[in-house]
């Protein structure tokens, strides 16, 4: 935390989206409805059909080379074509997959006085949040969400893990510990990719000391739809998001030049992509993605957002190997932290950030 700066607390009293939705039968506050630029659109389009792609990683650095160079391959098209893409045999078990989704959509049915006492503010932002960022009158998003820590240990705390239902704390336990391990081999098919040793975009993570988060969204049913979003356009300013979708719900959209494409999640996949620091770390070779989540008059969402994080007092900058004379850094160094506590004084907008730190020239 930066020593001398006061601590921000939230601006305005917080509603909760979920009591918001069983109160309004056809109408939703002022406070919720985006710019007509920014509302979904709601006519059908060509590119209804289209998705991200979707790559089986039965075989990643297995024996047979050219089935694991065939995937990575894969891999390398989807970062730059997509910057987005869904993976399936990634090893964790789709049973654990389902519990762990589940277990939070109960915590989301809890009573209200239950959620509250997790209730988060804008120091820290774990435990039980309706907003991100400070900015008095803002215009809000149609959710409710869950943030902690998993690592590095010290932040790790379990009092600000929900203590019921009383599965939680042991299955994300589990859950973290999988995710890790599929995010490091991710990480080292990238570095592959990148035409590094397979360690080295770790270790611009800071080798093991990483950082990694979660955060449950809960996207409440909407009487208006087509005047609000689920989450605002944004791309994820830390390392690598591993998202597990909704089993039976839809929403979340990816931006392909000025379209958004409908992601279809294939069943028991993790949808993964890049942020905003392997886009610093990669001098740009890959970007960081916008997208934004939809709601529906129907049916609740729920969906779990992994953020693999470099160490967070560490500079960030791209990688010397990825620096030449044709392709000059394009950002100065800063740390995680420096870059997450400017996004979250301002909440999510679009690539706006990432692209604010573009060294000038
Ligand atoms: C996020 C996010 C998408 C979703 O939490 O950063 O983009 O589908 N979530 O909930
Ligand atoms: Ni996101």
């Amino acid at each position: 935390m930066l020593k001398n700066q006061p601590q921000p607390d939230w601006p305005e009293p917080i509603v909760r989206v979920q009591s918001l939705s069983e109160n309004c039968i056809d109408s939703i506050p002022e406070r919720y409805i985006k710019p007509s630029t920014d509302r979904p659109s709601i006519r059908s389009s060509n590119f209804d059909d289209a998705n991200i792609p979707i790559i089986d990683l039965g075989g990643l650095f297995g024996a047979d080379q050219r089935v694991s160079d065939s995937i990575l391959r894969q891999i390398s098209e989807a970062c730059k074509e997509w910057g987005f893409f869904q993976v399936t045999n990634h090893g964790v078990s789709p049973d654990l997959m389902d519990k762990a989704r589940e277990t939070w959509r109960q915590f989301f049915h809890m009573p209200m006085e239950v959620k509250q006492q997790y209730a988060n503010s804008p120091k820290t932002y774990e435990g039980y949040g309706s907003r991100l960022g400070i900015e008095k009158g803002a215009i809000l998003d149609w959710s409710d969400y869950y943030f902690l820590h998993y690592l590095p240990l010290p932040l790790k705390d379990y009092n600000k893990w929900p203590a019921s239902p009383p599965s939680c704390r042991k299955v994300f336990d589990e859950y973290g510990r999988e995710l890790v391990k599929l995010c490091g081999r991710l990480m080292k098919a990238l570095s592959i990719n990148l035409g590094l040793d397979e360690k080295i975009l770790q270790n611009g993570f800071g080798g093991e000391d990483i950082g990694a988060c979660l955060r449950v969204n809960f996207y409440p049913k909407c009487p208006r739809p087509e005047l609000t979003l689920g989450l605002s356009s944004h791309s994820d300013p830390g390392g690598m998001t591993m998202l597990l979708p909704d089993d039976q719900v839809p929403g979340l959209q990816v931006r392909k030049c000025d379209n958004w494409i409908t992601v279809k999640p294939a069943r028991h996949a993790f949808i993964v992509n890049i942020g905003d620091q392997i886009q610093v770390l990669s001098n740009a070779i890959y970007k960081s993605v916008e997208h934004r989540v939809i709601v529906n008059s129907d049916k609740e969402r729920v969906s779990l957002a992994f953020f693999y994080n470099p160490k967070s007092d560490i500079p960030i900058e791209p990688i010397k190997e990825l620096v030449t004379p044709e392709k000059p850094s394009l950002y100065p160094a800063m740390t995680f932290d420096e870059y997450r506590l400017f996004i979250r004084m301002r909440g999510p907008r679009g690539k706006s950030q990432v692209e604010s730190l573009k060294s000038p020239r």
